[in-house]
């Protein structure tokens, strides 16, 4: 039987990993959900994460700490509020992980396994070994498969936000979708839509994130007029696995292998290609320091030492406690000829994550009525200038959490004012021309192919780990020019994967560039030599916005 192309559903939740999943299945009771994800449902970062996910449980810890912690990694730009709930409400919402089913690391007396990451005054990571990304989104996974109100569209790709006025406001009535593999668009009606896709790391050429990680989910909220902030924040993770191109084209395709700053942790220790031990002449926290100031000084110790990357060494532990604690990362690098117990790992800086994107309040709420954003998609004020190590999978289960209620009271309401036809247009989609599906093909999918890869070598030699304002403004006009030529050969062709990905890694290179323009300051994940300090005053947020109307 031929698919609709207009479907309903109670709630549309775009994206499949912690925020997405945690969100769907606390409004499952509620009503009918579907979740829309572009590849499989695991397929994300979240399945990635190793080191683990934060959380106050040891009595000798406390919520202050943490809150201290987080706003010193955020170089104090953080929005308190934000900071607050997060610290205060995590530590329930990991403990209803642990209720799930999610098989975390414990200890002898079968309490959990606290670790250490950099920035951390205390032992507060929840960790499944170094796979703890993988636990938690198997055991979501699961609990959503199981619900019956869950509907998972795999291999179906976001495309628009489908918006309107309704009383003055821009609304949200759902989202039209490619379904990739049908080769064919569909729109989603929804009463309330929760974008949970993840950050926009394959803007860069060297990135833990995976293939999917295309900014989706900013580019989209920005088109139909919800505000962008802080773009300008990008995590460049201290150490990611050096591995030089295969022949036989094995690997991690597209991704960077993370090593788990879990390994700084639990004390390795970083040497420059000399054999020289550096953070001391840096940092008095020294590898524990966070990320930003670990990844410059890396970066600073490979243009000295003319060299590509530098070691991390944890061979000085007990090979049984690093085979238990760190068995993925053994394995990974034993099929680089690395034994860990032994030999120093090569490491180098990588695009890790994406502290800015649609600014949302406390509740997950956006500009745009019925539109919440939760998770790296989001910039919800937690992560101000930098993020905390592990806050990232707390941060999509708190706001997952605190953005149901509120969801489901919006759906009441939209019931209420627009009836179930949802008054925008609903059973009459128009999915013809310039916005029907047609696959990629020769010439235009070569075409899309060089195009990013020159705006991903032109956002690392701008917007890399140290920037300059000449070459801020210069890569600016250039992938504002790839965006306008983008926009211009989708128009001819009608949708495409390749395309819409595309346009949407430009439009966040856009973003992090503009973000970035705006501030003459350095602080956080923000490095510019020209304004080697923060500047005095109350830190402001980067914000970035299309006037009201939108790009169409
Ligand atoms: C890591 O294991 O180093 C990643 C943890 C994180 O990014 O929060």
């Amino acid at each position: 039987a031929r698919e609709p192309s207009v479907r309903q559903f109670d709630f549309v939740v775009v994206g499949s990993g912690i925020a997405g999943l945690s969100y769907a299945l606390k409004v499952a009771p509620y009503g009918k959900v579907a979740v829309i994800t572009k590849d499989g449902a695991s397929e994300g970062c979240t399945r990635y994460a190793q080191g683990g996910v934060c959380a106050v449980l040891d009595p000798l810890d406390s919520i202050e700490k943490h809150a201290r912690d987080t706003m010193v990694a955020g170089a104090f730009l953080n929005d308190p509020k934000a900071v607050d709930v997060v610290c205060r409400e995590g530590p329930a919402r990991v403990l209803e992980l642990v209720q799930l089913g999610a098989d975390f690391t414990r200890n002898g007396d079968g309490s959990l396994h606290l670790t250490r990451e950099g920035g951390h005054s205390d032992r507060r990571i929840v960790h499944a070994a170094d796979l703890t990304g993988a636990e938690i989104e198997r055991a979501l996974l699961a609990a959503a498969r199981a619900t019956g109100n869950v509907e998972f569209f795999e291999h179906h790709l976001a495309v628009d936000l489908v918006t309107d006025e309704v009383d003055g406001a821009p609304h949200c009535f759902g989202v039209d979708v490619l379904d990739t593999r049908g080769h064919k668009m569909c729109r989603f009606l929804s009463l309330a839509t929760m974008l949970a896709s993840g950050g926009a790391g394959q803007v860069y050429p060297n990135t833990t994130n995976p293939q999917v990680a295309t900014g989706d989910g900013i580019a989209m909220a920005y088109r139909a007029g919800a505000a962008v902030s802080n773009m300008e924040f990008v995590q460049f993770h201290p150490t990611a696995l050096y591995s030089p191109p295969r022949a036989d084209g094995g690997g991690d395709a597209g991704r960077t292998f993370l090593i788990s700053e879990a390994v700084r942790g639990e004390g390795g220790v970083l040497l420059n290609t000399r054999g020289e031990r550096f953070m001391p002449s840096y940092d008095e926290r020294l590898e524990l320091a966070p990320r930003d100031v670990v990844a410059r000084a890396i970066q600073d110790q490979m243009t000295s030492t003319a060299s590509d990357h530098v070691w991390l060494d944890i061979s000085h532990k007990p090979a049984a406690d690093l085979l238990h604690h760190f068995p993925n990362i053994a394995a990974r690098c034993k099929e680089e000829g690395i034994d860990i117990t032994r030999d120093p790992i090569p490491v180098l800086p990588a695009q890790h994550y994406t502290c800015g994107g649609v600014s949302a309040g406390l509740r997950g709420e956006t500009g745009v009525q019925g539109l919440y954003a939760c998770g790296e998609v989001a910039c919800s004020g937690l992560h101000g200038a930098n993020r905390l190590a592990s806050n990232s999978l707390l941060e999509g289960l708190v706001f997952a959490d605190r953005a149901a209620g509120p969801s489901v009271a919006h759906a009441e309401y939209a019931l209420r004012r627009c009836g179930r036809q949802l008054h925008y247009a609903a059973a009459s989609a128009d999915f013809s021309g310039a916005r029907a599906a047609r696959p990629l093909a020769g010439p235009v999918r070569q075409w899309a192919a060089a195009k990013r890869a020159e705006l991903r070598g032109a956002m690392w030699r701008a917007a890399g780990i140290v920037r300059r304002r000449r070459e801020l403004s210069e890569a600016h006009a250039a992938v504002s020019a790839l965006s306008a030529e983008v926009s211009a050969v989708m128009a001819g062709h009608g949708v495409a994967a390749g395309l819409v990905e595309l346009s949407n890694l430009a439009t966040c290179g856009e973003l992090i560039l503009s973000c970035a323009l705006q501030r003459r300051e350095s602080r956080g994940g923000h490095y510019m030599p020209e304004f080697p300090a923060p500047a005095p005053g109350a830190p402001r947020p980067s914000v970035a916005a299309l006037p009201r109307g939108g790009a169409g």
